[in-house]
């Protein structure tokens, strides 16, 4: 009975939605989202609007898929260049048929073995997918995401829902509804605000038509989670990156400075001396004169950090950050391409 009242009481709770920047942003249980928000969601995105919605891994800027122009308004909103394909959300794997043209049995074995969760299927796509949500490609990108919100979202609009990261291009990817509100302003038609993502970095884009899964893209999903980490996989899995890997990406307005796992205090107070405000993002706290942004205490924890971490440094308006590194295992792979690209 007490539980009931509870429920109840949180659904009213989070019915009105309030507005930042004009932006309707909507507050939500992250475990037990409220029916009539993810209602009032799928509405939009049927009236051919925008989403902003928590995933496990980052906040996704959603469309129906199978509208060209909603689509086509992400990229506009994002900057986002043509040519670079979207992920598609699926509800479950037995919605595949709706966006592929077929589904190789590697495609099957993985969706059964990690959805949902933040693995992205790349498999052959379905003629009449729009060219906005395929960018034009014979292949599409898909995933079932594991994150009740998002999960709840797709099975509320009954379609399939093209979202990347809900950042502007070339910015780092958004881990709370503040970041997509800083970076989207009222360019989106509503926001599920469910509070910090899990896990922190992107999905593991992986190609699935070939014989052997391809890694296009490091993420949540390790390789040594797909039996791919070996020296002999990693040189058949270089074959070509996700069009997303080309750009310039996760970059801060300040510098970045990598640092080696246990150094990132000694830096900063280096770079302090000679003149300039800096942050810290480490393992340890802030020597005097250094601003500490984020700590953490493995790669895991880096990945939940890092881009608020990153977008901290730009808000203090500092010089330069420095983030100390991971050992690339495990999620650290993840977390270390995306410091790499932020700091070239
Ligand atoms: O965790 C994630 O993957 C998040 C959440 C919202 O699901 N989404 C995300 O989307 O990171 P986005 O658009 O920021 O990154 C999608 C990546 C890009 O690098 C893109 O090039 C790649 O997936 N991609 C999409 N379709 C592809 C395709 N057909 N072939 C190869 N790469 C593709
Ligand atoms: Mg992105």
């Amino acid at each position: 009975m007490q539980a009931h009242a509870h429920k109840l009481a949180h659904t009213m709770a989070a019915a009105p939605p309030y507005t930042r920047h004009g932006m309707s942003v909507i507050s939500v249980d992250p475990g037990d989202p409220p029916l009539a928000a993810l209602t009032r969601a799928a509405q939009v995105l049927a009236g051919g609007g925008l989403v902003a919605f928590p995933t496990e891994t980052v906040y996704g800027l959603g469309a129906d898929a199978r509208n060209g122009t909603a689509v086509g308004r992400i990229f506009a909103v994002k900057g986002r260049p043509a040519d670079n394909p979207l992920i598609v959300h699926l509800a479950d794997a037995s919605q595949l048929r709706e966006v592929a043209a077929s589904v190789p049995p590697l495609a099957q074995e993985l969706a059964r073995r990690w959805w949902p969760g933040p693995l992205t299927l790349v498999v052959e796509a379905r003629a009449g997918l729009p060219a906005q949500t395929t960018g034009g490609l014979a292949s599409v990108a898909v995933r079932v995401p594991a994150h009740p919100v998002a999960l709840g979202l797709v099975r509320a609009a009954g379609v399939p829902v093209a979202a990347p990261s809900a950042n502007r291009s070339g910015r780092p990817s958004p881990t709370t509804a503040a970041h997509v509100v800083a970076d989207l302003g009222d360019a989106v038609d509503l926001v599920l605000d469910a509070g910090p993502c899990p896990v922190g970095v992107e999905s593991t884009v992986v190609d699935t038509r070939g014989r052997v899964p391809v890694v296009l893209r490091e993420g949540a999903v390790a390789r040594e989670q797909l039996g791919l980490a070996t020296a002999t996989d990693g040189a058949a899995a270089t074959r070509v990156a996700s069009p997303g890997t080309r750009y310039r990406h996760y970059a801060p307005a300040c510098e970045v400075a990598l640092a080696g796992p246990g150094q990132g205090a000694t830096l900063a107070a280096a770079l302090t001396r000679a003149g300039r405000r800096t942050g810290l993002i480490a393992t340890t706290g802030a020597p005097e004169g250094v601003i500490g942004l984020a700590r953490f205490a493995d790669a895991a924890g880096l990945a939940r950090v890092l881009y608020g971490g990153l977008r901290a440094a730009e808000d203090a308006d500092l010089d330069v950050v420095v983030v100390e590194g991971v050992e690339e295992v495990g999620i650290g792979r993840a977390v270390m391409d995306r410091l790499r690209r932020a700091a070239a």
